[in-house]
């Protein structure tokens, strides 16, 4: 690993929005506290805090985690936060919607079903399929079985009501969302929400792709609550021709 620590990755419309994040590959759910990485702890905590003053209102937050290519670290980075924020004893939601690619599940080694698509399409409950984590204030919502209209189920109008009604029960929910420069399964959800960080990866995406994406999202107008410049140095990250074989194995792979 090259470099630990706080940066300040881009600027937008004049503002520079700005998290940390330093990663270290021994920082994973199944870890003790004990065993977390000082400084990967400490970014989280910084992301936390600049959460915080980001969004000034009562009542639940709902952040939605992105980025413009594949595999920046979106999930890595929203599992830790939410981890993060369930430490600072607040209540968390973690819902993993990539119902293409989904991740959640392995973090946490459990079965991805039920989850979010069995809610929504009335075969569990909610009871049944929100379970506890390790982490005390900590909730996951997996995604649930395999659907055929991942966009069309992220648009709808049962699953703003479900996040209406969960809103009640929780201080923050987390939302993992697939690439914006791939599918655009998240707008609807970045635009029920408190707003969209980006998370954005050595080596991996361009700052055209970035600025395609802010582009786009300023378009619908959402709210970009910072990026999160996921900095390893790592050999995977750096490799000629594993940006555009990520893309196509993103839609096209056999498990899909
Ligand atoms: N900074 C990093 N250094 C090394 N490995 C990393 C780093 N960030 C993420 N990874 C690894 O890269 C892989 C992709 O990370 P992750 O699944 O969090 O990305 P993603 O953006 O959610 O991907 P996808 O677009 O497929 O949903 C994982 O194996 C993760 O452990
Ligand atoms: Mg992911």
């Amino acid at each position: 690993m090259k470099r630990k620590g706080v940066f300040v990755l881009a600027k937008n419309r004049n503002r520079y929005y700005y998290y940390s994040y330093s990663y270290s590959k021994d920082y994973a759910p199944g870890d003790s506290q004990a065993q977390l990485k000082f400084q990967v702890s400490e970014a989280y905590k910084t992301i936390r805090t600049n959460l915080l003053f980001s969004i000034l209102k009562s009542g639940c937050k709902r952040i939605v985690f992105s980025s413009a290519s594949p595999g920046e670290g979106k999930s890595t980075v929203s599992v830790n936060t939410a981890i993060s924020l369930a430490q600072a004893n607040s209540r968390v939601l973690l819902i993993d919607c990539d119902l293409r690619r989904p991740t959640m599940h392995r973090f946490f080694n459990i079965p991805n079903t039920p989850g979010l698509t069995n809610v929504l399409g009335g075969l569990n409950t909610l009871g049944e399929a929100m379970l506890d984590t390790k982490y005390p204030n900590l909730k996951l919502l997996c995604s649930g079985l395999s659907v055929p209209n991942p966009s069309e189920m992220l648009a709808s109008a049962q699953l703003r009501e479900l996040i209406e009604s969960l809103s009640e029960s929780f201080d923050y929910i987390i939302f993992d969302t697939p690439p914006l420069g791939v599918v655009s399964d998240a707008i609807p959800l970045i635009k029920n929400s408190d707003g969209v960080v980006l998370v954005v990866r050595e080596m991996v995406s361009t700052f055209t792709d970035l600025d395609k994406t802010i582009g786009n999202l300023q378009m619908v107008d959402a709210k970009i609550l910072g990026l999160v410049y996921n900095g390893s140095g790592t050999s995977r990250a750096n490799k000629g021709g594993y940006y555009h074989n990520r893309y196509s194995s993103y839609y096209y792979s056999k498990k899909d």
